[in-house]
């Protein structure tokens, strides 16, 4: 049987300040995920695997070791936070203190100023999922939201639950399709 592989980017510097979004490249951690994921995939002798990243640098600089074929989607960008982009949480609750408690209320359908809530991303990821639903062995490197997007899909979350969804960094995902639902392992990459 097929597996879908999932993994979040490498510490990013962003991720080390604690800011959302943004476009910054992987810290000396993130780093050291790029080489341990490389030589953990390598190691598996996937069949025919393709790798999917974003646009987006982390997640390029996390695949960029790894020997497979990659194709890039604009769609896996993480989540667009508008006008909250590259802030802290702090920083958001200080500057938008309505929009921090809105979002607290109603995660899934909060929808950041000239940016996007998780119903946009679900949205955005509908062709990404059909397209997964027809390919063999593919290992996605995305971001936590979209992560929480796809997971919820293949795992039949509610709707409710998908926001809050953990995807820690550092691990690999392995969804394997089972008789109505699909086996899920988690790889600590130890980094
Ligand atoms: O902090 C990393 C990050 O990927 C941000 O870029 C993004 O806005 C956030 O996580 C999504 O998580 P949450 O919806 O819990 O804020």
């Amino acid at each position: 049987p097929r597996s879908i592989y999932l993994s979040r980017h490498g510490e990013s510097m962003h991720n080390v300040e604690g800011r959302i979004g943004g476009d910054t490249d992987l810290s000396n951690r993130g780093l050291q995920y790029r080489d341990e994921l490389a030589n953990y995939i390598n190691s598996q002798n996937i069949p025919h695997l393709r790798v999917w990243t974003s646009w987006l640098k982390r997640t390029l600089q996390t695949a960029s070791k790894i020997k497979a074929p990659q194709e890039r989607w604009k769609a896996l960008n993480e989540i667009d936070a508008g006008v909250c982009e590259e802030l802290t949480y702090a920083e958001i609750k200080e500057k938008y203190p309505a929009d921090f408690e809105a979002r607290d209320l109603d995660k899934l359908t909060y929808r950041y100023p000239r940016g996007e809530s998780y119903e946009d991303l679900i949205a955005r990821l509908e062709p990404v999922i059909m397209e997964l639903e027809r390919q063999a062995n593919v290992l996605v490197v995305a971001h936590q939201a979209v992560l929480r997007c796809l997971l919820a899909y293949f795992m039949d979350k509610p709707l409710e639950a998908l926001p809050y969804i953990h995807v820690p960094l550092h691990t690999v995902i392995k969804l394997t399709p089972v008789a109505y639902g699909c086996k899920v392992e988690y790889v600590d990459l130890q980094v």
